[in-house]
């Protein structure tokens, strides 16, 4: 899937809102509604009952009060005038939403269509005043309903304003337009004359979610205890003299710190974990989970520290260490995989890399840590499988497609990892960001969000660097044998050109690639006149034969791969490893 151009924070539709109501008391949300109704089927129903739930048992099961809170607070907004509503519902849907026929929408004759789907259209007349559009089901059918409005008066001046969601987009209703914003690519091609020109309300596929229950439960293979589990190191300030410890315990666990010491000494000092409160509420044996962040500070460059988590409940976790940034300059190295997607197989590459290479100052990742970024369970699974790697070395990573799906937004990935808060905006905190480490400068992008928006602050960080090495790391690849991100190479391309960029880092197409340098689009003789583009895999491969484009200096399908970069001052050493540690390509920069 491409690039989303139309991006939208719907996230906060599921994570935050509630809705408000002109009177001074609140109103219960539709999220309050169901997280109501998933702790009553918690209690009542046993895991087989609740893997086997089925629509017209759940119709029977819910009050009055909850079957009226789903048809009516899903979608509100004001109208100036009466108006007609057309809902578009995908016809594949195998059960409607249980409130539309009730409410008093009508299936009419006309047909809606798009590339995947044909939607039904359902109309009712609304007067002035409130519209409240209920739930798309209790499947998660992710072709979600959307709905145009156009006034009953074709002379009125309509005026709409949205009540939840707060922030709704509008375009209108025609061939060519969009529907959901976490796909804009996919467009209307079929809109009947009748509806033409309404005005339209966009969505997002992630609805599907909100009032998900038939088939909808899971169970996480690493449910959190009172012992602290899933330690694991990154930073959110400078290498030389920080360090961010994150952990996780059960709900049972309220407080945990980190004590610490610099290795070989006596002195133990003490940082307070932050607490939060994790929750995946369809996460039948571990709902939720307290996580904690110890930021430690203040730390000597180029030490070696030793820390333990300390809960109180349970007492210490074992004895992991970590060494800072050196202040002078040194040879490092670091490591990099391309997709993850939570595989036990890179899980134990993980541990075979640390093994091999214990001198690593961190690690990085590309993008599609996890199958399902909205999914706990999957998360448990990314951090089970390496061991305790990354509780001894930091995990430096950039969220993919897959870590933020269905217009949601990443917030799972957001939850697990602390990283920098030095990007382009408020909102892409932590997932673009910027660090140092000696003389390189890696920028790490989050390259789901919108590409323009972030141009200036790429080229400001890149204008402003010492730094004798850049690597960019993003998961989209630029160039790739399946589909060129032009946009990106549109945008970014002549910045990573007129500052060289070293290496441009990605994943997701599942198959290796490393250009010859590139540069205005075309292959240059040197690493010292272009950019180096590289594309690598940690899950299993595919797209295994793919013709290799006039500027691979290498490509392949493989399954599992890791890359190490050891830098030495102006030299560079780069490798790729398969699963055994045989070495699958390499190349040396010298500047
Ligand atoms: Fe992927």
């Amino acid at each position: 899937m491409r690039i989303k151009k139309h991006f939208y924070p719907f996230i906060f539709i599921v994570q935050l809102l509630t809705v408000s109501c002109t009177t001074t008391t609140r109103e219960s949300s539709l999220k309050d509604t169901m997280d109501a109704i998933v702790s009553r089927f918690y209690k009542d129903f046993t895991k087989l009952q609740l893997d086997t739930i089925g629509n017209d048992f759940i119709l029977q099961y819910l009050s009055d009060k909850e079957k009226n809170d789903l048809a009516s607070k899903y979608w509100i907004f004001e109208v100036n005038v009466p108006v007609t509503v057309s809902l578009m519902r995908d016809s594949a849907q195998a059960t409607a939403p249980f409130w539309l026929a009730k409410s008093g929408f009508e299936r009419t004759e006309l047909k809606v269509k798009n590339s995947l789907s044909t939607y039904e259209v359902w109309q009712k007349d609304y007067e002035a005043g409130q519209v409240a559009l209920g739930i798309n089901g209790f499947d998660k059918h992710r072709p979600v309903y959307f709905i145009s409005v156009r006034p009953t008066d074709p002379r009125a001046e309509l005026e709409i304003s949205p009540i939840f969601p707060v922030q709704q987009h509008f375009e209108t209703m025609e061939v060519g337009s969009f529907t959901y914003h976490d796909w804009d690519g996919l467009t209307l091609t079929d809109v009947p004359d009748e509806l033409e020109g309404q005005v339209l309300f966009t969505t997002i596929r992630g609805r599907a979610r909100e009032a998900h229950l038939v088939g909808a439960f899971r169970n996480t293979d690493f449910p959190s205890s009172e012992i602290p589990d899933q330690v694991l190191l990154t930073w959110s300030g400078d290498p030389k003299t920080t360090m961010d410890i994150q952990w996780r315990s059960s709900t049972s666990v309220d407080k945990g710190m980190v004590e610490y010491w610099v290795k070989g000494t006596q002195d133990t000092l003490t940082a307070n974990g932050e607490k939060f409160l994790m929750e995946d509420r369809l996460l039948q044996n571990d709902r939720f989970a307290h996580r904690f962040i110890g930021k430690l500070s203040h730390l000597h460059p180029g030490t070696t520290y030793e820390y333990r988590i300390n809960n109180e409940i349970e007492g210490l976790s074992s004895v992991y260490s970590f060494t800072t940034d050196p202040a002078q300059p040194v040879p490092f190295s670091f490591i990099w995989t391309g997709d993850v997607h939570n595989s036990k197989v890179w899980g134990d590459m993980m541990q075979q890399a640390y093994r091999r290479h214990s001198e690593s100052a961190f690690y990085i990742a590309a993008g599609d840590l996890v199958n399902t970024g909205l999914h706990r369970d999957d998360w448990d699974q990314l951090m089970a499988y390496p061991g305790e790697v990354f509780a001894n070395i930091p995990f430096m990573a950039v969220p993919g497609n897959h870590d933020n799906q269905d217009g949601l937004g990443a917030w799972m990935y957001q939850e697990m990892f602390s990283y920098p808060d030095n990007g382009p905006a408020t909102d892409m905190a932590e997932l673009t960001y910027s660090f140092n480490y000696q003389n390189a400068l890696f920028l790490m992008i989050d390259a789901t969000l919108p590409i323009e928006e972030q141009t200036e602050w790429i080229e400001k960080q890149l204008k402003s660097t010492e730094a004798d090495w850049k690597f960019a790391v993003f998961h989209f690849p630029p160039y790739n044998s399946i589909e060129l991100y032009q946009d990106i190479i549109d945008e970014w391309g002549p910045i990573f050109d007129r500052y060289h960029v070293d290496f441009v880092i990605s994943g997701h197409f599942h198959y290796y690639l490393r250009t010859k340098p590139i540069k205005e689009g075309t292959v240059v003789a040197t690493p010292a006149d272009g950019t180096i583009y590289l594309m690598s895999v940690g899950t299993t491969g595919k797209n295994k034969d793919m013709n290799p484009a006039e500027y691979a200096a290498i490509q392949f399908g493989a399954d599992h791969l890791y890359q190490h970069v050891e830098i030495n001052g102006y030299s560079l050493h780069y490798t790729s490893y398969g699963l055994e540690g045989e070495v699958k390509d390499s190349l040396v920069i010298k500047k």
